[in-house]
């Protein structure tokens, strides 16, 4: 199985890594649009093959896309971060005319093609890709949910002094510090539900020490993180090369489903090799009900900014 990363930065080279560590895809094509920078990566990571013991085949190229052709999956990370004095509009602008490119650029070579959208601001660029692509829904999944997911639990077990994989706990909503939703009623410790073991005021600190994950990140490493992001996008992939089915909050194309339509934000999907296979329309509670629609608010005042380069 083949997966294309478009962008060899910090996110795309160590979803690049965790993939061939953990020998999700047979074949892996980093692509950036700076000169030898993919190619550098690409054998960097080919040179530990030795030493962790993998067999897949990692390659790196500046801007050729024919490279990619029959790629399973697709992953875009490529994009610029928020530079000082630079409106979100701005921003977006900037990222949406290099998602649409990329994203335009891989389907002409892989037409069957997944693709996985990472570039921020998430949900619009996923948004963004859905409809400029004229793909079906299943096809187009934005990542931010399992990423969060990951910080919600860690968060939890620090809180509880237990291993976050005993701990299952999940964030919907928008990927953005005060769009994305932590389900702290629905989170257990081993099925028993974590407000069992720690007070109100604990699930708070968890809850809002979770939505400011990746600025905590940000502040203290001067740029947005990489390590949990990258093992977040092999997750899901790994979830959809190999049919495992895994529930996973991703952002997919809403038509009705949370009450929401035309709008891409996090829902629980399972994620196979048909991509999203299917939503999961959960119960929720009035409050978290008014939340997801606050949130899918400010997400679509966001895809507003959108309407230049969608026309
Ligand atoms: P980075 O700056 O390290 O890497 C971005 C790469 O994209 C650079 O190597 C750059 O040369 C490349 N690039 C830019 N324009 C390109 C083009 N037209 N074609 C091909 N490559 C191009 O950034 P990092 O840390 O890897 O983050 C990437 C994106 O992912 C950012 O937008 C960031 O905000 C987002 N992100 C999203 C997360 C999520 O959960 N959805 C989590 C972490 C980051
Ligand atoms: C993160 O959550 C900035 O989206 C990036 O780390």
């Amino acid at each position: 199985m083949k997966v294309t990363i478009v962008g060899a930065g910090n996110v795309g080279a160590t979803c690049a890594d965790v993939m061939a560590y953990r020998g999700i895809a047979s074949e892996i094509v980093l692509l950036d649009i700076r000169e030898g920078f993919a190619e550098g990566k690409a054998l960097d990571i080919t040179q530990c093959a030795t030493n962790t013991g993998f067999n897949t085949k990692v390659t790196g190229v500046t801007n050729d896309y024919a490279k990619t052709a029959g790629s399973n999956v697709v992953v875009i990370t490529s994009g610029i971060p928020r530079k000082p004095g630079m409106t979100r509009e701005e921003l977006i602008g900037i990222n949406a005319g290099i998602v649409k490119s990329v994203a335009e650029n891989l389907l002409k070579h892989s037409p069957e093609a997944i693709f996985v959208i990472v570039s921020n601001p998430m949900d619009t660029m996923t948004y963004l890709a859905y409809k400029s692509l004229g793909l079906p829904k299943n096809r187009i999944i934005g990542m931010g949910g399992a990423l969060d997911s990951s910080r919600f639990r860690t968060y939890l077990s620090l809180a509880l002094d237990k291993p976050a994989n005993d701990i299952s706990a999940m964030v919907i909503g928008g990927h953005g510090d005060t769009t994305m939703i932590p389900l702290t009623r629905l989170a257990s410790y081993n099925g028993i539900p974590v407000s069992q073991f720690l007070s109100q005021e604990q699930l708070d600190k968890v809850a809002a020490d979770t939505m400011v994950g990746g600025a905590t990140l940000t502040a203290l490493l001067g740029t947005s993180a990489w390590y949990a992001p990258g093992a977040s996008v092999a997750y899901l992939v790994d979830s959809i090369l190999n049919d495992q089915k895994k529930m996973i909050a991703c952002s997919v194309y809403l038509e009705g489903e949370y009450g929401q339509n035309d709008i891409c934000v996090g829902v629980p999907c399972i994620i196979g090799k048909n991509g999203v296979e299917e939503i999961i329309d959960i119960q929720l509670n009035e409050a978290e009900k008014a939340l997801f629609s606050k949130s899918s608010d400010a997400v679509r005042s966001m895809n507003d900014a959108l309407s230049g380069i969608l026309g």
